[in-house]
């Protein structure tokens, strides 16, 4: 997704800026560029490709002065071009914005600024915000006036930063993320906290409908109307700027290493909320969870817990299917939105209709300075640290870890968790790993693989097979074992690898007939199980484990499973191409 850092002060811009879009590699983005101020004009410089390879080309981090903007850009409006990269200067080039999010009526604007002789470049909906602000300054010769002007007209989603002719910044927020960093040499401005977070660890986060104005004689924040606001600095925390891969080859490898300890960590300090959310579901007329990726697939487990063992019915929703479906909600329900970042623009729609119909909203969410927890009347946080990986890999368990609290609090304790057993078993599922790398050197030139679960498991086949098809490219499709002579049977040939998932409980006997199924029609099978048999052509051993608790073991060697296919296929693991990590458009 789009990131944007600003910078004004004491040192040279363009090398903190490379730095910081650098930091947040890890949210998905095609393209980058750069503008600084220096000597009464602004400079730009982009281009197509990963920040490292833009900068040794187009050597954004020479730009001289010290006040600027980057950007690395995730196409919506317009193909990934030099052209479309950000930042984008109005037609006269006194200034130039960066922008995340989508303008609605940029069409319109665009229309309308063009019959005023405002030059446009790019096929972008961002460079309407360049000529909008260049229109309103020309119109006001204030920077305050304009901006006032420029968030009336716009529509959409957005946080945007410019710098002006003159060195100033200016930038506002609707719906998308915008922190500002305040340093001992100078501001910051970005979408993420990552972005600064080596410079400074005191923030201010900028409201939703308000703008800021940043110049040598310091920060102003208004709202959407011109009215002075006060922020207080706060401290974010410092384990933040542990986002580096130290050892590990990749973020991936690194996150799904830390699950032994992660698990143990997931929702830690938070006994009071989950007491309080334990009577909150207890009490609740009608009880929904929802999540987009990966995060769905935790709550469709949650489904499973929260019905076999504490015998109470929740719903689970598609975020991004809620507004099609309206009228769920009421002033009786609940609704448990689950998300790493906190910031899926279609989680936080679901959540915004679900309050405005009088629904309230319980979060599990990684990033407790989130828009989500904003939203929230109680959120518990996953505290696995930074999840830099686009695909979701130590954050799943962790969301599942306090769902399976809730749902032990929810029966009275009756499901005897055991997490430091979880921890030690995920321990010995990485302790060797040569196993499941030589499988993925068999996978690296196949085209369909299945993974298959019953019960609860097959939520956790579909969030192995989300894995796969996102870091490996291979097509990859979740199934219920039962639901394989309904359709699925017909595409098992030689060709083809099933993944079955199962533990030695009370789906297994059920599973292994559906393996033989499979194994007849000629495809390979690659058992995930604790209990050996001879219809696996592979056999993943993973521990024994009390029966409630599999889910969260036997989704980690499908983990590396999909890492060592990724790195068989030569794809890069932590950045797959066209996905991001934190999706805040919709
Ligand atoms: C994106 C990511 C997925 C992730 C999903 C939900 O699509 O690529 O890996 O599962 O967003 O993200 P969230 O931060 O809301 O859990």
């Amino acid at each position: 997704m789009c990131s944007i850092i600003g910078y004004l002060g004491a040192n040279q811009a363009a090398p903190i800026l490379v730095r910081g879009l650098k930091r947040m590699e890890y949210r998905g983005y095609d393209s980058v560029g750069v503008a600084t101020f220096s000597e009464n004009q602004i400079s730009v410089r982009k281009g197509v490709g990963k920040v490292a390879e833009v900068n040794s080309a187009a050597q954004l981090d020479a730009l001289s002065g010290t006040v600027g903007i980057g950007h690395t850009r995730w196409a919506t409006h317009g193909v990934v071009t030099e052209s479309n990269a950000h930042p984008h200067p109005s037609s006269s080039g006194e200034l130039a914005i960066v922008h995340n999010g989508i303008i609605d009526n940029y069409a319109d604007l665009k229309k309308d600024l063009q019959q005023k002789g405002y030059v446009f470049k790019s096929e972008t909906d961002s460079e309407a915000i360049a000529n909008l602000l260049q229109y309103n300054f020309d119109q006001t010769k204030e920077i305050k006036k304009s901006m006032v002007s420029t968030v009336d007209q716009l529509k959409g989603n957005y946080a945007f930063v410019a710098v002006f002719e003159d060195g100033t910044l200016a930038a506002a927020r609707l719906h998308e993320p915008l922190i500002i960093g305040v340093g001992k040499g100078g501001y910051f401005i970005s979408s993420d906290v990552l972005g600064f977070i080596e410079h400074t660890d005191e923030v201010i986060y900028q409201d939703n409908r308000e703008f800021v104005i940043i110049n040598s004689t310091g920060i102003q924040i208004f709202d959407f109307e011109g009215n002075p606001v006060q922020h207080q600095i706060t401290k974010v925390s410092k384990e933040l700027a542990d986002a580096y891969k130290g050892d590990y080859a990749h973020f991936t490898l690194k996150e799904i290493s830390e699950q032994p300890i992660t698990i143990l960590k997931a929702g830690d300090n938070t006994k009071l909320e989950l007491d309080l959310i334990t009577e909150f579901v207890k009490h609740a007329k009608n009880l929904y969870i929802t999540g987009s990726g990966t995060s769905y697939n935790a709550a469709l487990v949650a489904k499973h817990l929260f019905s076999k063992y504490a015998k109470i019915k929740i719903e689970p929703l598609i975020s991004s299917e809620v507004q099609y479906s309206p009228n769920y909600f009421d002033h009786q329900s609940i609704l448990i939105a689950v998300s790493q970042s906190g910031e899926s623009a279609d989680v936080l729609e679901a959540v915004d209709i679900a309050k405005k119909d009088g629904a309230k909203i319980v979060s599990i969410v990684n990033i407790m300075t989130s828009s989500l927890v904003q939203r929230s009347s109680i959120s518990v946080g996953l505290n696995c640290g930074p999840e830099i990986g686009v695909a979701a890999t130590k954050s799943f368990t962790s969301q599942l870890a306090i769902l399976y609290k809730i749902a032990d609090k929810l029966c009275g304790g009756c499901m005897g968790l055991d997490f430091n057993k979880v921890s030690e078993s995920i321990y010995k599922i990485l302790s060797d790993h040569s196993k499941i790398q030589s499988i993925a050197k068999k996978l690296k030139d196949i085209s369909d693989i299945y993974v298959l679960g019953r019960g609860i498991h097959f939520p956790v086949a579909l969030e192995a097979s989300l894995k796969l098809k996102e870091i490996t490219y291979i097509h990859a499709e979740g199934l219920p074992g039962g639901e394989l002579k309904h359709g699925p049977l017909a595409l098992m040939d030689s060709n083809v690898y099933v993944i079955i998932i199962n533990p030695n409980d009370s789906t297994y006997t059920d599973t292994l007939a559906s393996a033989h199924e499979i194994k007849a029609r000629g495809a390979k099978i690659l058992g995930i199980s604790d209990r050996p048999n001879e219809v696996y052509d592979y056999w993943i051993e993973i521990p024994t484990i009390s029966e409630a608790l599999f889910p969260l073991i036997e989704i980690i060697p499908i983990q590396l499973l999909a890492y060592y296919s990724a790195i068989e296929k030569d794809t890069d693991p932590d950045y797959p191409r066209n996905l991001a990590k934190s999706v805040t458009v919709k």
